[in-house]
């Protein structure tokens, strides 16, 4: 690490969320934060979480320009962990979408806060090795390091650490995902809690294991082929398992409101028409709808339509996360 104390020395960067199609579900290692599946995602444009650290006399934590002292203590743990013998630091965070509404607002946040980090502190982690540490604060955190199509496997060994490989930069396959706001409160049970829930009371945590490797393999052929159906068919197959597991779970996680049925049956009915559509969702209750970049458009004009739907968000596939100062 670098003895650079300086308070005036500001570091800017920005990480944009993901959207797993093939999901991730539950931790094998709740401490070290590992995963129990592998997962893959789209890196997106459009939303941002851009966060500037610096020395302070303490550490302190903004959100969206208010003071944050309920996450400010995960935050500042993960980093002990992670920045051993850190000095204090001050972190002032924004994102340009609904904090903690299923949006993956943790992912953009645990990726921009390790890279400004690190650059602060000097400390020089490659990009691999960043994404492996923002996993450690939120699973999918990994992801938004990369750019692009992303895929996340588990370890190899237990003490491994999980392992990215970013299988399609954001140029090779013009996606582009439709976000249908439904409601932008807070999550009721966070991820953490309803993994673990699920984990230790679901009959069906098992078998979902059991069959996860299969879905990240179809996914990543497809991604390969540029195959849209097949990729369809995968993403919608792993949303709905990893929801009916969630159901199944004691008392059952249930983030669904009447809106987001609406719009997963109507995405479901311009499939069967022949639209280039799909959709997923997250432990929340909007929903991601994924398409070809030329029909985007005519998705969005849809959905902002259906009942229940307050609003839209339309984002390409972006980069991963950056050094902006
Ligand atoms: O990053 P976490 O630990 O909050 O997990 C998020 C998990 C899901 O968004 C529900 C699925 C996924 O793979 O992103």
């Amino acid at each position: 690490m670098t003895d650079q104390n300086d308070s005036t020395r500001r570091i800017t960067a920005k990480a944009h969320p993901n959207i797993a199609l093939v999901k991730y579900w539950g931790k094998v290692d709740t401490e070290r934060n590992i995963p129990a599946t592998g997962s893959l995602s789209l890196t997106l444009d459009t939303l941002a979480t851009t966060t500037v650290v610096q020395h302070a006399e303490r550490d302190t934590l903004t959100l969206n320009d208010a003071p944050a002292p309920r996450e400010a203590s995960r935050l500042f743990t993960f980093l002990d962990r992670t920045f051993p013998g850190r000095p204090s630091i001050a972190v002032a965070s924004e994102n340009n979408f609904p904090t903690a509404a299923g949006l993956a607002s943790s992912a953009s946040g645990f990726a921009a806060l390790t890279l400004a980090v690190d650059a602060l502190l000097g400390t020089g982690h490659d990009t691999h090795r960043l994404a492996q540490i923002a996993g450690s604060g939120s699973g999918s955190a990994a992801r938004s390091l990369y750019g692009g199509i992303v895929r996340l496997d588990t370890p190899q060994a237990s003490g491994d650490d999980i392992h990215l490989t970013q299988i399609a930069e954001a140029a090779d396959w013009p996606l582009e995902v439709i976000v249908a706001v439904v409601n932008d409160g807070p999550k009721a049970v966070g991820s953490t809690e309803g993994m673990e829930r699920t984990r230790l009371t679901s009959p069906y945590y098992g078998a979902w294991l059991e069959h996860h490797a299969a879905d990240l393999d179809r996914a990543t052929e497809a991604v390969g082929k540029k195959d849209f159906d097949a990729l369809a068919v995968v993403t919608e197959h792993s949303f709905m398992k990893m929801h009916a597991l969630m159901l199944s779970a004691q008392p059952a996680l249930l983030y669904w409101l009447p809106a987001s049925l609406e719009v997963v049956r109507h995405v479901q009915h311009l499939r069967g028409q022949g639209w280039p559509v799909c959709c997923t969702m997250d432990a929340g209750p909007q929903v991601k709808i994924v398409t070809l970049a030329d029909d985007a458009v005519r998705v969005q004009f849809e959905v902002e339509s259906l009942p229940g739907v307050r609003s839209t968000i339309r984002a390409p596939l972006g980069q991963g996360a950056e050094r902006l100062a």
